[in-house]
């Protein structure tokens, strides 16, 4: 079995290096810029890979053309990506992993990496594990009740079938209520897993509610179910914004001891907030778009966003507005645009030429015809669930 190249993977990890201080990036807080040399940065204290041009090129040989959102760098990092693609050209398939803690509605920065993974299962026809994990967003949430958590379930899983997803080829795991077929792998995993390691990668302390320390083997679990489901070791390709990564360093360390492959993983940026403060958020309902909010909530707020505007149309006019740091501009640029309409954009708002109401209102008019047309498919995904949710028949 010739498994990826031998690293240890939460080696690489130094919270408190000097260089790294203004960046916090855990599974459950991000603080930061969220500019350029931030994600340098990420790559560098992660230990992760940077997405080459060689990479690119490989995926271009293999699908043909390469997905705006890698052009773009949203796509920014990932790790033994060129292994999985190779693994692939010579015949042996990959599946898709990745989920979605249930805390709250889903909103736009949700959405950008399930559409990616939707392109990659269409694209490489493969199989998709998403899980839900209900049980991490319990114990993590002081506020959070059992019943606040299901109902968020249900609606979310809404959202995933509205992306699009191929239901012969995808199936939905519940932590509570498919954890029979994590748990056994769950164990051998956390086995191999010391108190220490996790403290250090996920910086558990005293105070961590002991639900949450032995959570980490749940989410690890479906990187290695597609083994079992296809009885031999199995590519998993990872999909996922990157304060994930904690997850996978620690299962890709513990990996070979189990005889699997270590999962592959594609990292993507975070969606800034519309008032740019850190990422897009659930707990800041007024500066993220959810996918359940009425048209014209979603005008309203797009209307009121920060932008990289200067404070009046003649210093805009004199001096130019600032797209590299304005959500508006992002969201056009990741969501909406093309790589030419959005070069345009970029240079006119630069120059002074374009003022922010025009960005504004194409966002609004573009993100409620998205929403619309999300509701809709929202509405039918009620009809679906069941196709959706794991069993053990998804075999080959
Ligand atoms: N922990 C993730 C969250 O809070 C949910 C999740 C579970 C996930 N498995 C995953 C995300 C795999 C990405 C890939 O959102």
């Amino acid at each position: 079995m010739e498994g990826p190249p031998h690293t240890i993977d939460t080696n690489n990890i130094n919270n408190s290096h000097d260089n790294y201080k203004d960046i916090v990036v855990t599974p459950w807080e991000v603080f930061g810029d969220l500019e350029d040399k931030m994600y340098t940065k990420l790559i560098e204290k992660f230990g992760t890979q940077a997405i080459t041009h060689d990479l690119i090129e490989k995926f271009k040989k293999l699908i043909g053309e390469i997905h705006p959102l890698i052009k773009s760098q949203y796509f920014f990092s990932h790790r033994d990506l060129d292994w999985l693609l190779t693994k692939y050209e010579n015949g042996d398939p990959f599946y898709l992993y990745t989920g979605r803690g249930p805390s709250g509605f889903v909103h736009l920065g949700h959405i950008l990496p399930w559409l990616f993974t939707k392109y990659l299962q269409d694209k490489f026809g493969s199989k998709l594990l998403f899980q839900l994990t209900d049980d991490e967003k319990f114990l993590y949430n002081p506020g959070a009740t059992r019943e606040t958590i299901s109902e968020y379930t249900s609606e979310n899983i809404l959202d995933i079938i509205a992306v699009g997803f191929n239901p012969n080829l995808t199936r939905i795991i519940i932590d509570t209520k498919h954890i029979n077929y994590l748990y056994p792998l769950a164990t051998e995993i956390a086995k191999k897993i010391t108190f220490s390691t996790a403290k250090a990668v996920f910086g558990f302390t005293n105070t961590t509610n002991i639900g949450m320390i032995g959570f980490p083997p749940i989410q690890a679990a479906p990187c290695f179910l597609p083994s079992l489901i296809e009885k031999k070791p199995t590519p998993v390709l990872i999909p996922a914004a990157i304060d994930q990564d904690p997850y996978w360093r620690i299962t890709r360390d513990i990996a070979a001891k189990l005889g699997f492959y270590k999962p592959a993983q594609i990292h993507s940026k975070f969606l800034p907030s519309l008032a740019r403060i850190s990422k897009m958020s659930s707990s800041r309902p007024e500066t993220a778009i959810f996918t359940t909010d009425e048209p014209e909530i979603v005008e309203k707020k797009v209307l009121s966003s920060f932008t990289g505007g200067q404070a009046t149309v003649s210093l805009q006019k004199k001096l130019g507005g600032n797209a590299d740091i304005c959500p508006v501009y992002g969201y056009l640029k990741y969501f909406f645009d093309n790589e030419k309409e959005s070069l345009e954009r970029y240079i006119r708002c630069k120059s002074g030429n374009l003022l922010c109401g025009e960005c504004k209102s194409d966002l609004a008019n573009n993100t409620k015809t998205f929403i619309i047309d999300f509701k809709h498919k929202r509405e039918k995904a009620k009809d679906k669930v069941k196709d959706f949710m794991f069993d053990e028949k998804f075999s080959s």
